[in-house]
Parts: C-alpha cells; sequence; structure tokens
C-alpha cells in the first residue's frame, strides 16, 4: 500500500513539528495539517516563517523547505480528511476536568469527535493512526465508532505514539531512538497497513529503529516511557531534599550513580519539578488505568512519582518564603522563566505556575521575565488555576520584556527555566540593582554557589 496524501488532525507542539518532518523527508507524500483553531493555522501559513505558533530549535527551517511544496497548514477538515490515505490524529488530550475519572482519566471528548468526523466524511479506505498518547485500548473504542457510523468504507487503525521532547523536537524527529507502531500484524491487511506506516519512517529512520508492536503494547509503551522518565527526575528530586538536609550535594550524587552504565547519566538534573504536556497527565493515566483493574498497589506506586513532584514545587516556594523572613506580603520577587523547560514557548503544568501561586497566596508581587512566553500566556496559566480572580493576578503579576527590568528593587531572584541567557546575565549587574541582602534562588541548579556567593548573593540552589 502506498501512501500518497497524509491528513493530521492538531496542529499543535506534536502534531505541527512531526508532519514537517514527515513533509521535508518524503518529498513525494503530500502532508496536510488541520485544525479547528483558524488562528493556529493562520500563525503556520504566516509568510514570515519566523512566525509559525511553536517556537522550537530548527523548527522555521524544515517548515520553510516543505510548506507550499507537500505540506500545507489548513481548517477544512473535512477536504482534508477525504483525500488522505493515512490519517493521524494528534489532538490534545487532557486530564479530565470533570465527572468520572476526574483529575486522573484522560479526556477523549475530542478523540471521539476527530473519529465521529472520519466516519462521516470518509468515501474511501483509511488508516487511522494515534499519535495522541491514549489510554490502553482506545484503538478498540475508535475503531467501533468508526466502524459503526462510517460509509462502508474500511479503517485500520495504528497506534504511533510521538517521542519527541520539546525544545528538541526537531533532532528527535531526525534521528529518533526508535520509532514505535502498534497494529494488528495477525491479519494480512492489518500488517500491509502497518508496513504503510513502517515504509513512510523509513524514508530516513533505520529499519532496526522501527519496532512494531501489537496495539495495545504500543498504547501503553508511551504511558511507561513518560512514566519511567517522570520517576527519575522525581526519584533524584527526592534526594535532593536528603542532600540539603544532609549536607550531600545532589549534583555530585547524581554523576556518581549515572557513571553506573546501568543507570545512566541522563534525566538525573534536580530540579524545581517536572512539568510539560506529558509526564503528568500520563502518570494519573497509568494509576487510573491500575485502578480500574483493581491493581491498588501498581496505582500507588506510580502515583508517589507525582507526589513527590507536587511536593518539590512547594517545597521551593515554601523555602523563598522561610527564607525572606517569613514574610513575602507586598515584597517584589523576581521570576526568570515561565515555560516548563528551555527552547520551547510551551508552558502547561510548567513548575513557574505553582511556585508563582504559592507566593501569590502570600500576597508577593511578582515579575516575570521569559524569553519566548507571551504575557497572555502567563495570565491564562495562572487565571486556569482559579486561585483568585483575573483581576488580582494583573494587580498581582507583571511581565516584562528583559531580565534587567524584572529583578530592579526586587527582594528576591527565582530562576524557574534554565534558558541559556539566564547563564550569561550580568550577574553583577543583577546583585547591584536588587535590595538587599540580594537573595537568589536557583530552581535549575544553573549556577555556580561560590560565584554567587562571592558577588554577595544569598544563595539557595536546590540539593545544595
Ligand atoms: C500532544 C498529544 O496529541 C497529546 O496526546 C500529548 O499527550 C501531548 O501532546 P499537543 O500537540 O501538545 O498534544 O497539543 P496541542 O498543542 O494542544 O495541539 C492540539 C491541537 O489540536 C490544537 O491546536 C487544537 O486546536 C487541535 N484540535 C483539538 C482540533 O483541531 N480538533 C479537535 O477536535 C481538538
Ligand atoms: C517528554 C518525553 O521526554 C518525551 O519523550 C515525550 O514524548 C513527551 O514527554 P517533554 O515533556 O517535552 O518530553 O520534555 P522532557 O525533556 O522530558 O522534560 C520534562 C520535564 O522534566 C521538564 O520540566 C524538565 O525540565 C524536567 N526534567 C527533565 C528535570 O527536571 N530533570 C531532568 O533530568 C530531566
Amino acid at each position: 500500500m502506498e501512501i500518497k496524501n497524509i491528513c493530521c488532525i492538531g496542529a499543535g507542539y506534536v502534531g505541527g513539528p512531526t508532519m514537517s518532518v514527515i513533509a521535508q523527508k518524503c518529498p513525494e507524500i503530500n502532508v496536510t495539517v488541520v485544525d479547528l483553531n483558524e488562528k493556529r493555522i493562520a500563525a503556520w501559513n504566516d509568510e514570515d516563517v519566523e512566525n509559525i505558533p511553536i517556537y522550537e530549535p530548527g523548527l522555521s527551517d524544515v517548515v520553510a523547505e516543505a510548506r507550499g511544496r507537500n505540506l500545507f497548514f489548513s481548517t477544512d477538515v473535512d477536504e482534508a480528511i477525504d483525500k488522505a490515505d493515512m490519517i493521524f490524529i494528534s489532538v490534545n488530550t487532557p486530564t479530565k476536568t470533570y465527572g468520572i475519572g476526574k483529575g486522573m482519566a484522560a479526556d477523549l471528548k475530542w478523540i471521539e469527535l476527530c473519529a465521529r468526523q472520519i466516519a462521516r466524511v470518509a468515501t474511501s479506505d483509511k488508516i487511522v493512526v494515534e499519535k495522541s498518547t491514549l489510554p490502553v485500548r482506545t484503538a478498540a473504542a475508535l475503531s467501533d465508532i468508526l466502524h459503526n457510523t462510517g460509509n462502508g468504507v474500511k479503517y485500520h487503525i495504528l497506534s504511533n505514539p510521538e517521542f519527541l521532547a520539546e525544545g528538541t523536537a526537531v533532532e528527535d524527529l531526525h534521528a529518533p531512538d526508535r520509532v514505535l507502531i502498534g497494529g494488528d500484524y495477525t491479519t494480512e491487511e492489518g500488517s500491509k497497513a502497518l508496513q504503510a506506516l513502517v515504509d513512510v519512517y523509513a524514508h530516513w529512520v533505520p529499519k532496526e529503529n522501527i519496532l512494531t508492536t501489537n496495539v495495545w503494547s504500543s498504547e501503553l509503551s508511551k504511558l511507561t516511557a513518560n512514566a519511567f522518565l517522570a520517576q527519575r527526575v522525581s526519584s533524584i528530586n527526592s534526594l535532593s531534599e536528603l542532600c540539603e538536609a544532609s549536607g550531600a550535594d545532589v549534583a555530585e550524587v547524581a554523576r556518581a550513580i549515572g557513571k553506573d552504565s546501568r543507570i545512566g547519566p541522563k534525566f538525573l538534573q534536580s530540579s524545581v519539578g517536572f512539568g510539560g504536556s506529558c509526564f503528568q497527565k500520563d502518570i494519573l493515566n497509568l494509576v487510573y488505568i491500575a485502578k480500574s483493574f483493581g491493581l491498588n498497589e501498581v496505582a500507588d506506586y506510580w502515583e508517589q512519582v507525582i507526589i513527590m513532584n507536587d511536593h518539590q514545587k512547594r517545597r521551593f516556594a515554601a523555602n523563598i518564603v522561610k527564607t525572606l523572613y517569613n514574610t513575602v506580603s507586598g515584597k517584589k520577587i523576581a521570576m526568570l522563566g515561565w515555560a516548563f523547560k528551555k527552547d520551547t514557548n510551551d508552558t502547561r503544568e510548567s513548575a513557574a505556575i505553582y511556585v508563582a501561586d504559592y507566593l501569590l497566596n502570600e500576597r508577593a508581587e511578582i515579575v516575570v521575565y521569559d524569553p519566548k512566553v507571551t504575557e497572555e500566556q502567563i495570565y491564562a496559566d495562572l487565571d486556569y488555576l482559579g486561585t483568585r480572580s483575573e483581576e488580582e493576578n494583573r494587580n498581582l503579576v507583571t511581565v516584562v520584556n528583559s531580565p534587567y527590568e524584572a529583578i530592579e528593587d526586587a527582594h528576591a531572584t527565582a530562576i524557574l527555566t534554565e534558558w541559556d541567557e539566564f547563564k550569561k546575565l550580568d550577574w553583577d549587574k543583577v546583585f547591584e540593582s536588587m535590595l538587599k541582602p540580594a537573595f537568589l534562588f536557583d530552581g535549575r541548579r544553573l549556577l555556580e554557589r561560590n560565584e554567587m556567593e562571592e558577588k554577595g548573593f544569598k544563595f539557595y540552589s536546590i540539593g545544595n
């Protein structure tokens, strides 16, 4: 089966970069990315390729190469679905905020809407690929909807979870550790559908890095991979607290254990807490699934990863209050960074949001600088928590365009995102313009303790 037209529903952090790279590497395949959000599509089509809605190093070059040639962004969902041989579903699947499974289960509302739309529109056989992270066995529901509401055309469902990390999405897509494709390899037609997607990736990914499994294994592997990664961060973060209590240094511990090739050096960077659209959501999902099978010990085991992460964010904020003589009311606190990690403008579940919320509850005045996140997004993140009125958020939080503006006359500066430019700040100048004593809280272990203390800062770094 040769794929000539691909459609992707959802032009977000996953759909946008993934389809751009597929189009770049497969010039003979037409790739159309559709989205309900007209503003987002308009931004993807902006004449100036630097204005695409997602900030990812290297992405604008990929888009510039393929857009208009075989890469298209559109709001005409029906037309793109009908033309496509293969349809990727890459819409968001947030944690449910209502009803059964509230706060745990994935909200599959959007996925179901996509399935119904595909079923309504399609007039020829389609391969439907789950790109969004989904709970195990979603494919069965998808298949049910497609086959029972459709126009009698045939569907093959594949699971192809995305492992790209934001900030390195283009690199990760160009040279993935592995591509995972789940499908029904027990039937001839199922195998053909699987092979069709393998052939797309084989344009640039070595065959031995393309793994095929059954659909359920693929769906569960995505949740598991994120749970294992997040678990490492929570493990090292749990030790950061012990290091602070005992005088060990968490970076030294991480280096020492990471040298053991069985443990490995990656994902051992202690921080103010992991964020991003996936880790928390996927673990909550895993916990929910385990519980629904009655596996309470399994559920409790993984839930600890989230509990530790929440604790780390609260602990960082509480330490700021404690250090500033137990009161931050009316004090100006500069926050450097709002994104959940460097090199992305994504703020979903960013630790910065929760630290800010904690400090705002203590009536602090917060000034935020982030090189890529907009003022609009920062207010939206705070409003979303629903802790205080929109008016209060705007009164207490100011967003500025330069780090030096943020720190001017601040009682404390806190680093929440490890942007490279923060390393290169003129820290003598920062010290000069802050109120004294000048407190500096490094939530990312970006700075050297000795250097900062020499400059005169009262310095706090996670895990010493
Ligand atoms: C992805 C995955 O799809 C999600 O499962 C994973 O866990 C996190 O990453 P992401 O691309 O980051 O989601 O989400 P987002 O940037 O919100 O993009 C989703 C897009 O789908 C949005 O632009 C939204 O407008 C669009 N959408 C949503 C539709 O076009 N149709 C819908 O019915 C729902
Ligand atoms: C993650 C997975 O890495 C990716 O494979 C999956 O497809 C989506 O989820 P992402 O959320 O984009 O990717 O970023 P990641 O680099 O995994 O970082 C997640 C969070 O963990 C960030 O807040 C990061 O700062 C934090 N982190 C990561 C640490 O605090 N310490 C570390 O050592 C590594």
